[in-house]
This record gives C-alpha cells, sequence and structure tokens, in this order.
C-alpha cells in the first residue's frame, strides 16, 4: 500500500516532518519564502495533505488542482488565508493551531505597547544615529501604562493573556468579544476587565490592542470613524491581522494625530509597509513576528503536523476549524 503524500510547502522549525514521514510520503520544500500561487497548485496536484503557513493562499483555484487534497494543516492560529466553505465543500479538512501561541503573542504584543509607549526604538535610532548630546529633563518623554485603559478588542486566548500581562502594568482593562455574556463575571473578577461596545471602548481606551480573527464581519472593523472615535493619547496595537484595521485610516489618523502611536506586527499587503509609516517615529513596525519563539513555533508545528497524521490514522483532530469536512474522511493509504 503506497502511503498517502503530504507537501510541506516551507521550512518548518523541529522534527515534526520527519514525524511525518512515519504516516506519509513527505515532499518537502525546504525554503523560507512561500512559493507563488501558480507553484504552490502545481505542487498539490497529487498530493493528499499539506502543511502551510499563513502565507500560502488556498482559494478555489488553487484547491481546484488538488483533486485529491483531503487536509491543509495551517501552522498559524489564523486561517483568513483559506477560503474555509470552498474547503468544506471539497471534503478538504482545514486544521490551523490554536492555544500554543499564545503567550508568546500575548508578550511580543506588550512589548509593542511599552515601545510605542516608552518610545524604546525610536529613542535607540536616536542614539545610534549620533543625535545624543546629552541628558535633558524633556528627551523622549512617554506615556506611563499604569492607570490607563487598555481597550481589547477580541476577548479570546490572546485577548486573555494580554490582559492578564496588563494588569500587572497597573492597567484598567476593557474588551468587546462575540458570544454571550457567560464570561463576563469571570473576566471581571479575575481582571476587573469590563465589557463595552466596541464605539464606548474606543472612546474612553488610552490603547487600544486588536485580538480578533479577520473575517468577512472583522474586515476594516477600525476606519475612519473608528479611529476619529478614539483618545489624542490613544495608542494602537495591532498582533492579529493587518486588515481588521483600514491601514489607510490608520496613517491618516497618525498623521492627524487622532491617536499618539501604534505598535504594529501585521499589515494589509504582507511584506508591503507603506512608507508612510516607515517615516514616522511614533510607529514600531515588526514583521508578523507574533509567535516567533523556537518553542512555540516548534509548538504550532508539532500540533499542525500531529493534526496530520491524526486525520489519517482515523481520528478527528482537536484542532480541526471545518469539521463538516470530516464525513469524507481522509484516508490512511493510496489506494
Ligand atoms: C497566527 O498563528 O495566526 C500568527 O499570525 C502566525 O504566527
Amino acid at each position: 500500500m503506497n502511503k498517502p503524500i503530504v507537501y510541506v510547502t516551507c521550512k518548518m522549525t523541529g522534527a515534526a516532518v520527519v514525524r511525518l514521514a512515519e504516516t506519509f510520503t513527505v515532499r518537502y520544500r525546504n525554503q523560507t519564502v512561500a512559493a507563488a500561487p501558480e507553484e504552490l497548485a502545481k505542487n498539490i496536484t497529487d498530493v493528499d495533505a499539506v502543511l502551510c503557513y499563513l502565507d500560502d493562499r488556498f482559494d478555489a483555484s488553487v484547491m481546484a488542482q488538488a483533486p485529491v487534497l483531503k487536509a491543509v494543516a495551517n501552522v498559524a492560529v489564523g486561517y483568513d488565508n483559506i477560503d474555509i466553505p470552498e474547503a468544506t465543500r471539497r471534503g478538504i479538512l482545514v486544521l490551523n493551531t490554536p492555544g500554543v501561541l499564545t503567550d508568546a503573542t500575548a508578550d511580543l504584543t506588550l512589548a509593542l505597547l511599552l515601545d510605542a509607549a516608552r518610545r524604546v526604538t525610536q529613542a535607540d535610532r536616536y542614539v545610534r544615529n549620533g543625535q545624543w548630546k546629552g541628558w535633558t529633563p524633556d528627551l523622549m518623554l512617554g506615556q506611563e501604562l499604569r492607570g490607563k485603559t487598555l481597550g481589547i478588542i477580541g476577548m479570546g486566548r490572546i485577548g486573555e493573556a494580554v490582559a492578564k500581562r496588563a494588569v500587572a502594568f497597573g492597567m484598567k482593562i476593557s474588551y468587546t468579544r462575540r458570544g454571550n455574556e457567560g464570561e463576563d463575571a469571570r473576566l471581571l473578577q479575575e481582571f476587573g476587565a469590563v465589557r463595552l461596545s466596541l464605539g464606548e471602548l474606543l472612546k474612553t481606551s488610552d490603547a487600544v490592542s486588536v485580538h480578533c480573527p479577520l473575517n468577512q464581519e472583522t474586515r476594516h472593523l477600525i476606519g475612519i470613524t473608528e479611529f476619529a472615535t478614539m483618545k489624542s493619547n490613544c495608542i494602537f496595537v495591532n498582533t492579529a491581522r493587518g486588515a481588521v484595521a483600514d491601514q489607510k485610516a490608520l496613517i491618516e489618523a497618525l498623521k492627524n494625530k487622532q491617536i499618539a502611536a501604534a505598535g504594529l506586527d501585521v499589515f494589509e499587503d504582507e511584506p508591503n509597509v507603506p512608507h508612510e509609516l516607515m517615516e514616522m517615529d511614533n510607529v514600531v513596525l515588526v514583521p508578523h513576528i507574533g509567535s516567533a519563539t523556537i518553542e512555540t513555533r516548534t509548538a504550532m508545528t508539532d500540533l499542525a503536523a500531529n493534526g496530520l497524521i491524526s486525520a489519517f490514522t482515523g481520528t478527528i483532530p482537536d484542532n480541526t476549524v471545518n469539521r463538516e469536512a470530516w464525513s469524507s474522511k481522509p484516508t490512511p493509504s493510496r489506494a
């Protein structure tokens, strides 16, 4: 019996690819940069499974090139790179990596918030450029976090981990979240966190941090009107997906001093970063590294790869995004 084929689209951290070889014939594209859509489509024509990253786009046209594809494991918690309804229609199981990147992403969120508030990267540039001529009382004055309100948009796992850290810095927490009020009492008790409407949250927060997934409901959730609502001292942080905020509106809000600063890990058209943002001293820019620790990337790769192994040995993985697709089960071997 031939083993099913798994295509691994990019270099993976840890030993997951070795483990995959016990169940699959592994076709490994051992490169660090994502393939162009045409290359991706060409390489999946005969594969049963794919292990990929968020830069690999699985839209209807790509999936149409993969008639025997049964599962795609995305090494990311977000899966906006995959057309889920189309995958489900084709019986393709989609897996993601929830849970394991919570702390790493929350750490980076706080790093960006602190950096923007205390102007760390700006001050670093100042020193390196030889601009520092001596201590002055008003040099690089920033904002303190203690006593300020952090508005968290999307109080899921990562939002909550951010809240925990922010409370340790003396911040007050408000949040928006989907779903019913079941969790509100616990969040109030644990973090003193108050659930608000988006409008109220934006109006009253000294910092706003985005932690919701990107989907049709959240694309450009924060636009011209929302930035105009924010306080002029507000620091906007995004470690979720760039397109949750309208990037043009963000640039205008920064230019017009409607908000004070931003810390950005994600952008609308990665890896392109608008030159306006590059030129702003009050913006901290990092290249989508929310989950970029050795421990977390290894755990993400393991979770995604183990999910594929589980699916092809007969058990639906817990980290399945579209459980409806399971009815046309992956098979352990090729006919
Ligand atoms: C995710 O998992 O969605 C992150 O953005 C990638 O690290």
